[in-house]
């Protein structure tokens, strides 16, 4: 089968190949990448020797090469994730993530259908989304599958936009569909403008740590390879049409996560009390329509196809802080350049 895979040098696409590669060692896979600021060929060192592994720079917003890259793969079925996915980015400027995230799906849903046409029905097509499109939560409750969109910022309207079309796609053409709708994910090769290798990148540089707000906005966190491994259940066994929430079952407030970093990153770099991480913390001002708490009931992946996450959380936190301690050069590749021109934008300071 040959499988094209969508934002594979990104940060869950790239753990994808990876993951994908090594369990699935019959497949194909393409990464279709337009190699953004978040797209990282780096993050795929050691797959490219792989003959069972291409590359193939291509934009979704340009249809002549979405068009080239199904004709010389002639590709079976498609793993979507090539987005704009940073909330923050969004609010700066929403326009890539509407190019990107609305347009981009739709016409990768429409070249997969005109290639595919003969036996439609044959062809996966698996979308992967987020629970951002169900909006933010109280204190109490969980999203469900049935749980309406109510998206809050430019990029969860972009992601819920986009699921619509695909759920479409699949009632009208009869495309075979799936939709993931997944919680916050960490782990290795994560851009560092998202909030733990954010803070784990400050700590080892000595900057200040930016809480948003009060920093008790609660998130949902699972570990990238447990998200990799889900979606690799739904491909294979999940029922045409239906989405699936994804979750780690592990809800932090944000202020907690970030201590627990500094109190990991105080031992490894043998900090003294007056020089805890602790020290670098600073509320600023909150994220503009900041959405306070999301929490996944993933009893229906877990339930009707077996699914759950493997990895705690203190088990994963400590993977991904000694790959990031590990891969220093990695880091300061990827934050050269527009990196720091965004974050001083962002933050006001360099
Ligand atoms: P990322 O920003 O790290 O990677 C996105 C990748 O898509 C990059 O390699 C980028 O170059 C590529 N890309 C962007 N626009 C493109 C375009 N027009 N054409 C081709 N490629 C393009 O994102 P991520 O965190 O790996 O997220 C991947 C997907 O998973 C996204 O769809 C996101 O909405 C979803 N998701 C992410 C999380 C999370 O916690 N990171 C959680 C749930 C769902
Ligand atoms: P983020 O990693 O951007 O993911 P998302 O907004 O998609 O959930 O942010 C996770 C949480 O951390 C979110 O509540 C915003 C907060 N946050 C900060 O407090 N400071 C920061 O510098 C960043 C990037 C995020």
């Amino acid at each position: 089968m040959v499988i094209l895979i969508t934002g594979g040098a990104g940060f869950i696409g790239s753990n994808l190949i990876h993951y994908w590669l090594a369990q699935n060692p019959g497949d194909t896979i393409v990464n279709f990448d337009a190699l953004t600021y978040a797209g990282n060929l780096a993050n795929l060192a050691g797959v490219e020797s792989n003959p069972n592994y291409h590359f193939f720079q291509g934009d979704l917003r340009k249809q002549e090469q979405l068009d080239e890259v199904f004709e010389q793969f002639s590709i079976d079925s498609v793993i979507h994730l090539a987005a704009e996915s940073h909330v923050d980015r969004s609010i700066n400027d929403p326009s890539p993530f509407i190019e990107s995230n609305i347009k981009g799906t739709f016409q990768l849903l429409e070249t997969a259908r005109n290639h595919w046409q003969e036996d439609l029905k044959d062809h996966r097509f698996l979308h992967v989304s987020t629970d951002e499109v169900y909006g933010t939560l109280g204190k109490e409750g969980l999203f469900t599958e049935q749980t309406p969109f109510a998206p809050n910022s430019p990029y969860s309207a972009s992601k819920a936009s986009s699921d619509h079309l695909v759920r479409a796609w699949h009632h009208t053409f009869g495309m075979d569909t799936l939709i993931t709708h997944c919680s916050n994910n960490y782990g290795p090769y994560q851009f560092p403008e998202k909030l733990i290798p954010l803070m784990i990148r400050n700590c080892l540089l000595g900057k200040e740590l930016p809480v948003y707000g009060d920093g008790l906005q609660v998130r949902d966190w699972l570990y990238v390879e447990d998200h990799c491994e889900a979606l690799d259940v739904v491909f294979h066994r999940g029922q045409s049409g239906e989405s699936y929430n994804i979750g780690g079952l592990n809800e932090w407030e944000n202020l907690s996560m970030v201590r627990y970093i500094c109190q990991f990153m105080d031992a490894e770099l043998g900090n003294s009390p007056e020089q805890s991480c602790l020290n670098l913390i600073r509320h600023i001002q909150d994220r503009p329509g900041h959405d306070r708490r999301y929490a996944i009931d993933a009893s229906k992946i877990q339930n009707q196809l077996g699914w759950q996450p493997r990895h705690q959380i203190g088990e994963g936190l400590e993977k991904t802080m000694r790959w990031y301690l590990d891969h220093q050069e990695w880091v300061e590749q990827v934050t050269s350049g527009a990196y720091r021109d965004y974050y001083k934008h962002h933050y006001g300071t360099g």
